[in-house]
């Protein structure tokens, strides 16, 4: 299959590769630019270690074709922060000790940023199935689903 050029903009900022068109977009994002913030886990669809945000939808980059984003704005957790400012989740991770070997955490700040976009006062049952595709070996996802949920009531605000 011939090589083409895809268009797609990450974290901000505009990007062209040049890849076989069945190449991932976990595979762009980590091989081509370097973000390697996003992780390769299961690459079956089921761990969602590789999530980021494709035009604020949560998508496991593992699952889709990078050519299915031409033109479209991804971000991944090297995305969240500010010129050095965390992000309110970002900062909630931290405090409420949301990780421990921190494989599964960028896919969950993913998930729970594209989540908070669309919900502004989830309940906790809402917060646990904003997360159910993103497995996580170690925290017992207590501390993670309290982080969001202090962001949610407004216990951290973006600089
Ligand atoms: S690597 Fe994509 S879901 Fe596991
Ligand atoms: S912190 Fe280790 S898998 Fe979640």
């Amino acid at each position: 299959m011939e090589k083409q050029i895809l268009k797609l903009a990450v974290n901000g900022q505009d990007y062209e590769v040049f890849i076989n068109p069945k190449t991932l977009l976990v595979e762009v994002i980590r091989d081509h630019l370097g973000f390697t913030g996003t992780k390769r886990g299961c690459e079956t669809v089921s761990c969602g270690a590789c999530t980021v945000t494709v035009n604020g939808v949560a998508v496991k980059s593992c699952s889709v074709l990078a050519v299915q984003v031409e033109g479209m704005n991804v971000v991944t957790s090297e995305g969240l922060e500010d010129n050095g400012k965390l992000s309110p989740i970002q900062k909630a991770f931290l405090d409420y000790g949301s990780y421990q070997c921190g494989f599964c955490t960028s896919g969950m700040l993913m998930s729970a940023t594209a989540f908070l976009d669309e919900n502004k006062s989830p309940t906790k049952h809402a917060i646990k199935e904003s997360i159910e595709g993103n497995i996580c070996r170690c925290t017992g996802y207590n501390s993670i689903v309290r982080a969001i949920d202090a962001v949610a009531q407004g216990k951290y605000k973006e600089e």
